[in-house]
């Protein structure tokens, strides 16, 4: 009895260590993005594309994108909002920005990618995100008429709204099932 209560707190206490250390020494402990959701954000910035996840451009993007005159034109769209929804959205999304969530490993990496001096508008354009799809051919991206562009990561990427993960084992490309033995 004494032994298996022994062990018991012997467990507890190492996986304690373990996410201790993990947030003493800062690696990441998460795999994808933090998954964070909200109900305004999501009617705001959700009809067009899915609801990007906050972790996937640094703040400083975040607060640029956000600006009245940036919306005015976004990607050729008009995306205004209205001056209260439009700071509840700035304050949610720079609070928890890349640069932010140092705890979720995707975060990490796209942060690291991106230049100091540089404030990237579109997470397809950080080098990290460039380069993880580099090798993905046209015919399964842009003149794939199911998923039109890199920027629909959710039609790719199966966990990417349920659970804020882009992991390459939970991938399905429309019309290319068998995407992983076309692509060298
Ligand atoms: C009226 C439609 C519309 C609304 C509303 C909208 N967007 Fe977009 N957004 C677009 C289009 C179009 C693109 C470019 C997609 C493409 O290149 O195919 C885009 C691109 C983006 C990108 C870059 C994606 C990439 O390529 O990496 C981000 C980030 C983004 N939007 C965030 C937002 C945020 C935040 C809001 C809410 C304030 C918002 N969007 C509201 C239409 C919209
Ligand atoms: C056309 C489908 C498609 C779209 C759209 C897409 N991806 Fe991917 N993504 C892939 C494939 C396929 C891979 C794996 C590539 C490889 O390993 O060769 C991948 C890999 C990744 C990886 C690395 C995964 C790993 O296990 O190393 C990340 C992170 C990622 N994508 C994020 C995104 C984000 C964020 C978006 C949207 C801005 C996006 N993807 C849009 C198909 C897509």
């Amino acid at each position: 009895m004494l032994k298996k209560i022994f062990a018991l707190l012997l467990l507890v206490f190492l996986q304690s260590s373990w996410a201790f250390a993990h947030d003493i020494f800062g690696f990441p402990r998460h795999r994808g993005v933090e998954p964070l959701v909200d109900k305004k954000y999501e009617s705001s910035c959700g009809e067009c594309h899915f609801a990007y996840q906050p972790g996937l451009l640094p703040s400083r993007s975040w607060a640029k994108m956000m600006r009245p005159e940036q919306l005015e034109d976004h990607f050729g769209e008009n995306a205004e909002l209205a001056e209260k929804e439009r700071l509840y959205i700035l304050k949610f999304l720079t609070e928890n920005g890349a640069d932010k969530t140092w705890h979720y490993k995707r975060s990490v990496k796209i942060n690291q990618s991106i230049p100091e001096n540089v404030t990237p508008l579109r997470i397809t354009e950080t080098p990290y995100i460039k380069k993880k799809h580099m090798e993905i051919p046209r015919r399964m991206i842009q003149d794939n008429k199911k998923v039109r562009g890199l920027s629909y990561c959710n039609k790719c990427h199966t966990e990417a709204v349920s659970k804020g993960q882009f992991s390459r084992t939970n991938v399905d490309i429309p019309n290319f099932r068998n995407w992983d033995d076309l692509i060298d």
